[in-house]
């Protein structure tokens, strides 16, 4: 007697935990609506604003599509838009005349479009659909328009700008370094090529044999002509030198 009792109290738990699980699962799985996250527009453009929807009924006419704006200066979601068997746009208010139903409740498609769009259509537009006996789950879901001026012309006038401000100037000043890079090196040969039969006909040995410089003194001629490159040399045969150090400068 008491053995049955207790088989009794168990099989109910099983019954209430299988009843439980069953009601659990298909509240959550009830309806599923969803949107896409944001949207961005361009001002004039006609926007789809999408909404599909999964429900566990076969849509009926007691099915019903709300469509709701909030804008993103807040307050209170403002119902605009009504599907139930048929649809009721606007026909004024903000969006009066600039919505049209898309939607297909035997496809789980609950979208509309808005057209014209409107800098003042930025915000938030929520899709709440309701299927009886199906209303559990999460029956809405919104989507955050913005939409911003349109601006071909804006683009081209950028383009344009960085053309003459920014790629024309940079394209000629590399075509002037790539210029430089050649011509003045031709100049400078020329004038090395110049400069040595001037210290030959002086009958002064060339700067470029230091062992030499024993017999050697500096004129002043010389050291005005003695470029960058040899300048080195030269101080380090002042260096070696100093005694001549004094005679060079005051011949100058
Ligand atoms: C679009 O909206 C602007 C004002 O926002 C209006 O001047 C224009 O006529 C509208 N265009 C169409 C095609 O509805
Ligand atoms: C809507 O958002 C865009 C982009 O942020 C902005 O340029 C535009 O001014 C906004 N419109 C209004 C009415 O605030």
């Amino acid at each position: 007697m008491c053995r049955l009792v207790a088989g009794e109290t168990t099989l109910n738990v099983v019954l209430l935990l299988y009843l439980f699980s069953v009601f659990g699962l298909s509240r959550v799985s009830a309806i599923k609506v969803s949107t896409p996250a944001e949207l961005h527009a361009s001002k004039g453009d006609t926007v789809t604003l999408s909404c599909t929807f999964t429900s566990t009924s076969r849509p009926t006419s007691k099915m019903s599509v709300h469509w709701s704006y909030r804008p993103e200066t807040g307050g209170p979601p403002l119902l605009f838009f009504h599907f139930s068997s048929r649809a009721f746009p606007p026909l004024s208010g903000q969006f009066g005349g600039r919505i049209q139903w898309q939607g297909s409740p035997a496809r789980g498609d609950a979208s509309i479009s808005l057209i014209n769009a409107t800098l003042n259509d930025n915000g938030t537009y929520i899709c709440d659909v309701t299927n009886p006996p199906d209303v559990y789950g999460s029956p809405n879901s919104h989507t955050v328009l913005t939409v911003t001026p349109k601006a071909p012309t804006i683009r081209f006038s950028d383009v344009a700008v960085l053309l003459t401000f920014i790629l024309l100037p940079s394209g000629l000043i590399t075509l002037f370094l790539i210029g430089r890079m050649f011509w003045p090196k031709k100049q400078h040969n020329q004038s090395n090529y110049h400069r040595s039969p001037i210290e030959v006909t002086e009958g002064e040995e060339r700067v470029t044999y230091p062992q030499a410089a024993k017999v050697r003194s500096a004129t002043c001629c010389e050291v005005y002509l003695l470029d960058s490159e040899d300048e080195d040399e030269y101080y380090t045969l002042k260096k070696s030198h100093p005694r001549h150090e004094e005679y060079v400068e005051s011949q100058c």
